[in-house]
């Protein structure tokens, strides 16, 4: 489902050749496909428009894999909610479209303005972590005179095969409430003035490609469903979270979305309650590409060095998690080219400053460029001004066009809003040197 593709020996982006883009917004940009993105999204559907038991799922987008508003916006006219973190997040997902009805909050550090907020513009729930969170919501929203639609992330204690970083279905992270005290916490939200108890809420990793851990989560939801329901509550949604994974590798294939909604099937199908996804990478991760120019290529007394334009702080997957991410070159090498190991490296001066280590690549030379592949998820959504870098340019591609929809950063954005004392001694100076 990637939209790269070579065509007359060069690589192109649906009906867009890359080097186009390169030549018009510069290097490095982020590239993204909204037909690929439209397609995951009616694949993710599309698995589950198969059950009829299961109903019609809301799929609640995760905003933090790209909050690009055009990526989000896509996503709404699909019929996406949004899940969102935090109330930046939440603005975001309302600007790019996505109705309030449409949105669940989740994490663990809601604060009490982000709640009257998220009350106000009136979410469809929130996926409350902890009992102190509980309390703090049902005073936020009894001083409105509402009560809050409220499912109880419980942690299953069930860890997937995924990276230790990404990995949250475990008893020892800070996700969720412990599987034991599960009942006694929806005992304590029931008695709270503010708090409407709708579901139950679990999540349990991100790039999760062996299915078993999904199964064994689900299973012992339902297994909480029932006993909740017996002791009296009303569970009608199920928010089943986001984790999917997708194929990093090149030949690799990702895991089938129809598996895992046979999984959904099979293990709360026959609930009837009401299902919610919050799919992130799953989305949108295969559809994007961080395209970068060759700056240098160093010659080591035992490692060649092929250094970017692009960085750590542009993408941090591979330095954060030994991510693996392909590397093609936009000129499609010569027939019969010979592989050999090199460092793809960024200019950021940290040796965790790398794309991909000993990675055997056809011969490249400054001036050439470079897609970094399934860059959609967690790439310009983790980027930072690390080293006064400005945030890559963003541009969608649709068909045979493309649009920027974030320019790259200028040099006066990124000391825009930064001041210095007025008691240092060498303001002047320093005025004068930032303009
Ligand atoms: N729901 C919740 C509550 C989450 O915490 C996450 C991701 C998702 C949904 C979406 O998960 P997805 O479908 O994208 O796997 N920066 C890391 C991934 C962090 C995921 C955090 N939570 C990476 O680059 O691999």
């Amino acid at each position: 489902m990637t939209p790269f593709h070579v065509r007359d020996g060069a690589l192109w982006a649906d009906d867009v050749a890359l080097a186009e883009i390169a030549d018009a917004v510069g290097t490095p940009f982020y590239c993204y496909s909204q037909t690929a993105i439209e397609q995951a999204y009616r694949a993710f559907a599309d698995a589950f428009a198969r059950y009829p038991a299961l109903g019609d799922p809301l799929i609640c987008y995760s905003v933090k894999a790209n909050g690009a508003l055009a990526v989000v916006a896509a996503l709404a006219t699909q019929g996406a909610g949004a899940d969102v973190v935090s109330e930046g997040e939440l603005r975001r997902a309302l600007a790019a479209g996505v109705p309030a009805r449409k949105i669940v909050f989740s994490g663990v550090g809601k604060t009490a303005r982000e709640m009257a907020y998220a009350l106000d513009v009136g979410i469809h729930q929130f996926n409350v972590e902890s009992e102190p969170e509980l309390e703090a919501l049902s005073e936020v929203a009894a001083a409105r005179g509402v009560k809050a639609p409220v499912a109880i992330r419980v942690n299953p204690d069930v860890a997937p095969d995924t990276h230790a970083k990404i990995a949250t279905g475990g008893g020892e992270t800070k996700f969720g409430v412990a599987w034991g005290r599960a009942r006694q916490v929806y005992a304590r939200a029931a008695a709270l003035p503010g708090i409407a108890v709708v579901g139950i809420d679990v999540h349990i990793g991100s790039q999760i490609v062996a299915l078993g851990a999904f199964e064994a989560a689900f299973a012992k939801v339902a297994e909480l469903a029932r006993a909740l329901h017996a002791d009296g509550h009303a569970i009608d949604r199920l928010d089943l979270g986001g984790g999917l994974g997708i194929a990093y590798e090149g030949g690799a294939m990702p895991p089938d979305v129809r598996h895992y909604a046979a999984i959904v099937e099979r293990t709360v199908g026959a609930l009837g309650c009401e299902l919610i996804f919050e799919p992130g990478r799953a989305l949108v991760g295969a559809a994007g590409a961080l395209v970068a120019r060759v700056v240098y290529v160093k010659r080591g007394e035992d490692r060649t060095f092929v250094i970017l334009d692009a960085a750590m702080n542009d993408l941090i997957r591979p330095t954060l998690y030994d991510a693996h991410h392909e590397i093609v070159p936009v000129r499609a090498p010569a027939a019969g080219a010979i592989l050999a190991p090199v460092d793809v490296v960024g200019p950021v001066c940290e040796t965790g400053d790398v794309f991909a280590l000993e990675r055997p690549m056809p011969p490249l030379a400054a001036g050439d460029l470079v897609a970094i592949l399934s860059a959609g998820a967690y790439g310009a959504a983790m980027a930072s001004n690390y080293n006064s870098r400005p945030l890559a340019a963003e541009v969608m591609v649709i068909g045979d066009r493309f649009a920027v929809v974030r320019p790259r950063q200028t040099y006066e954005a990124i000391l825009a809003g930064e001041t210095v004392p007025d008691w240092h001694a060498a303001i002047p100076a320093i005025r004068k040197a930032t303009g």
